[in-house]
């Protein structure tokens, strides 16, 4: 089976990555979208929250699965014996990061292959950052994030 693999922090999850993820799960027999902990970031949801809201926004798609994991995403891919890593890329800006990213995960285990989707036109501006900006000053999320996660979103804020 053609299982891919969408790792992200999705802190919270926006309507780019919904938009990566409904394409991939019509490239794909399945798709697993790995909610990991990037040591970099002070994520605002918990790993629990983030994994719940993505459950939430993808429960229409069937060969759609969401699971959180720490640690190395080339252990993960080769615990679970997965070979390919989706990646949406939105400019070429993203290009730089993510082509370092895959070659790290190749050099670790070397079955990974990257595959890179070009984001939709209308979410290239879009990112986790972007939407958190918006909702601490009290913006309009509807045309950056699913419907039912305005709400979530904005009680984090105090709205
Ligand atoms: N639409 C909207 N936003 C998008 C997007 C899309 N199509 N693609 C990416 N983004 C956003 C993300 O929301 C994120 O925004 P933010 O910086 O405001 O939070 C940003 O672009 C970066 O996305 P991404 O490159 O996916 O980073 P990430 O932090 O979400 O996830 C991991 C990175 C978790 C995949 C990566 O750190 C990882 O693999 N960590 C595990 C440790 C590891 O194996 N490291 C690699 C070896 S060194």
């Amino acid at each position: 089976m053609k299982v891919a693999v969408y790792p992200g922090s999705f802190d919270p999850c926006t309507n780019g990555h919904l938009d990566i993820i409904t394409r991939a799960s019509g490239l794909f027999e399945k798709v697993v979208v790995a909610v990991l902990i990037n040591e970099k970031k002070h994520p605002l949801f918990s790993l629990e929250e983030r994994v719940d809201m993505l459950k939430t926004v993808t429960r229409h798609l069937e060969n759609v699965e969401v699971v959180a994991f720490s640690g190395l995403l080339a252990d993960f891919m080769r615990q679970n014996n997965y070979s390919i890593i989706i990646k949406g890329l939105r400019a070429v800006s993203d290009f730089e990061y993510e082509f370092q990213m895959a070659l790290t995960n190749r050099t670790l285990f070397d079955k990974i292959e990257t595959v890179f989707i070009p984001s939709s036109s209308e979410f290239m501006f879009l990112s986790s950052s972007i939407v958190k900006e918006v909702a601490k000053y009290n913006g309009d999320l509807t045309p950056l994030v699913p419907k039912e996660l305005v709400p979530r979103i904005m009680s984090r804020f105090g709205y």
